[in-house]
């Protein structure tokens, strides 16, 4: 396995391994790796020669009282994570590499932007948008991968690069979960033991949402209202949002008919959770 931390040796590292006309899969993360990244790393390997994954944990998707600084940084541990799943190459670049201290170019998505985490989360996806696409115009490959976990944030890349007519095929992978149900997170490491536990009424909301929903509930509002009992019950928590919207564009559903996105984000103490499930009404419950 390769490391590079500039971006001119991982041009070459990747042109190398295309002049072996190998498909370059790419999973950009922000480190912290877990089993979820690792499932992303092993989908692009199942369909790709070549496989690069980057760590960089991207100041600019981080607004001034988020965790930037508390993120969890772990780079040895990730280093061995990805040589034993059997990743090409690691690209680690530092902040300077990424960005120029006069830098004056964002990339913007508008409207689906503007519902779930966006207006939490101001310039969030600015941020992911401009980053994922200068690491795209680095690594230049063919497919990259990204999990459901992060929905919007899917919907999001899936149409910028089609709006920049990138050619960049984007795989979306499932969530992977605890055994309870929790969804793997970098950010579950720093749950408390009664908030890990208090963190899976999550999961459980998003769970008797579907089973309303394809029992012939078509209320958002009354789907939503439900969740929120569910998590308030479990414990003190403070919901950004539950939302039921559109699975593409991410605009809200005001009548449940066909496929929705449930998504929430939850504050439990100072740690900020976000899961989702993609609902399928015609799947009725038995
Ligand atoms: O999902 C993430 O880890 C980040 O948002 C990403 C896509 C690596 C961009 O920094």
């Amino acid at each position: 396995m390769q490391t590079t931390r500039d971006i001119q040796s991982t041009r070459a590292a990747v042109a190398a391994a295309r002049r072996t006309e190998r498909r370059v899969g790419f999973v950009p993360t922000m480190g912290a790796l877990h089993a979820a990244h690792l499932s992303l790393v092993k989908a692009a390997r199942s369909e790709c020669g070549y496989t690069v994954v980057s760590i960089f944990v991207n100041p600019t998707q981080f607004g001034p009282n988020e965790d930037f600084e508390r993120y969890p940084r772990d780079v040895a541990a990730d280093l061995a994570k990805c040589e034993q799943a059997g990743v090409d190459l690691v690209f680690l670049p530092p902040v300077a590499e990424m960005f120029a201290s006069d830098a004056a170019t964002t990339v913007h998505v508008a409207t689906l932007t503007d519902t779930l985490c966006g207006p939490c989360r101001p310039g969030h996806f600015d941020g992911v948008t401009t980053i994922v696409t200068k690491l795209f115009n680095i690594v230049q490959p063919d497919s990259a991968y990204f999990g459901q976990k992060d929905a919007q944030q899917l919907a999001v890349i899936r149409r910028m690069v089609r709006d920049l007519d990138l050619p960049i095929e984007i795989v979306g992978c499932p969530t992977v979960r605890e055994p309870d149900g929790l969804a793997l997170s970098s950010r579950n490491a720093h749950l408390e033991p009664n908030e890990r536990a208090q963190a899976t009424s999550l999961h459980r909301a998003l769970c008797a949402a579907r089973e309303q929903i394809q029992g012939g509930q078509h209320d958002p509002d009354v789907v939503a209202q439900d969740m929120r009992r569910l998590i308030d019950a479990a414990g003190p928590a403070r919901i950004d949002y539950i939302g039921v919207v559109d699975p593409e564009s991410m605009q809200p559903i005001e009548h449940i008919a066909g496929a929705v996105l449930v998504a929430l984000a939850v504050r439990i103490g100072q740690k900020r959770l976000i899961d989702n499930v993609l609902v399928d009404p015609s799947e009725q419950t038995s």
